[in-house]
Parts: structure tokens; C-alpha cells; sequence
């Protein structure tokens, strides 16, 4: 039998992630939750966002799932290791892929997009210096476009403009490689 796979993030960002699971293995049985009563977890206090995360990774485990996977950018710099460490079950998280915006970029320039949280975070910096170290990361914080996407506007003016003004400066600069650091994101590079 298949194991029941747990997935959390503040909103519907993590549905990037079940679709993209869904596209490997149809027939997987995923316990979906979104945390939308605290959305969004980019601004706030990373404590904050931990104790969060591991009221749901307990519930969710409590609730039979036998593996969790943190759909959360923001969630995994903030908890990922108090996760592990806790829970009973193997805990998978989402990082930037700044790995492979490295390996990809020919110019040599890097930029990173994600919330706040996620920015300012220590796991970010570590990935950077184990992965990134031979390219130059401009890391770009993007409060509200998550909260663009969560209400459904993942493309238009506000979108665009938010987007132009994140990359515009980097690009000029030589930047040839963008890691979506948030998985709301996916939803805005589909469009
Ligand atoms: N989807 C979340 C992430 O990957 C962030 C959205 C939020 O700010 O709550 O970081």
C-alpha cells in the first residue's frame, strides 16, 4: 500500500507541489492542508511560523499520514529541522533552487525570489554558501505577490509590475537565472 503523504503550506502554493507529484504518480493518496487562518507566513516572525509548522506536522501525522512534505519555502527556513527532529515520520522540505540556477546560469548572476521570511533566513544563506558559491545571489524579498496569488491573481498589472521591478535591476546586471523561491510563484510562471 501506498503511504498517505502529507503536505502543508499557508495557502495554495503547495498545490504546485501536489500537482507536480500528482504528474508522477497518479494514484498517490495526499492529505492536503492550507493554512490560511495564518496566511501568509513571509512577514512573520520566523518563532512564529515554526510553532505554526509544527502544530501541523503533528496533526497531520496524528491524522495517519506516514511521510510530510513542507510545500513552504518560508516553513522549511523556519522549522524544517525542529520538524525533523519531532516528528515520528521522514520529513521532506522546499528549498529555492538555487542549485540549479547556479549550475544553469552562464553569466554567472543569480537571482533568488522569495518572501521575506525565507530571505532573511539562515537555510537560505547555507544553501547559497554549500551550492551557490561560485556565482553572485542577489536575493530579492517580494511581500504581497503571495498574497496576489492566494487571492487569485497570478497574472496582470500588479503581478507584472511587482515582477518588473524585482528583476529589472538584476537583469541589467547581467542576471540570467531566476530561482522561484516561494512555491505561490509557480502558479505566477505558468501564465
Ligand atoms: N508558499 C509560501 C512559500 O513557499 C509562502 C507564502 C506566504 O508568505 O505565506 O514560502
Amino acid at each position: 500500500m501506498l503511504a498517505h503523504v502529507g503536505i502543508f503550506d499557508s495557502g495554495i502554493g503547495g498545490l504546485t507541489v501536489v500537482r507536480a507529484l500528482h504528474e508522477r504518480e497518479r494514484t498517490l493518496p495526499i492529505r492536503y492542508l492550507a493554512d490560511t487562518a495564518f496566511f501568509p507566513y513571509g512577514g512573520r516572525d520566523p518563532a512564529e511560523v515554526r510553532a505554526r509548522a509544527l502544530t501541523l506536522g503533528h496533526s497531520l501525522v496524528d491524522q495517519g499520514c506516514t511521510v510530510l512534505v513542507v510545500a513552504c519555502n518560508t516553513a522549511s527556513s523556519a522549522a524544517l529541522d525542529q520538524l525533523r527532529a519531532e516528528l515520528p515520520v521522514p520529513v521532506i522540505g522546499i528549498e529555492p533552487p538555487l542549485k540549479p540556477a547556479a549550475e544553469q546560469s552562464r553569466s554567472g548572476r543569480v537571482l533568488v525570489l522569495a518572501t521575506e521570511g525565507t530571505v532573511a533566513g539562515e537555510r537560505l544563506a547555507e544553501l547559497e554558501a554549500n551550492h551557490a558559491r561560485d556565482v553572485t545571489v542577489q536575493m530579492v524579498p517580494m511581500p504581497g505577490l503571495a498574497d496576489l496569488v492566494e487571492l487569485g491573481e497570478a497574472s496582470g498589472d500588479r503581478v507584472h509590475s511587482q515582477l518588473a521591478e524585482a528583476v529589472t535591476g538584476p537583469v541589467a546586471l547581467g542576471a540570467d537565472a531566476v530561482a522561484l523561491g516561494c512555491t505561490h510563484y509557480g502558479f505566477v510562471a505558468q501564465t
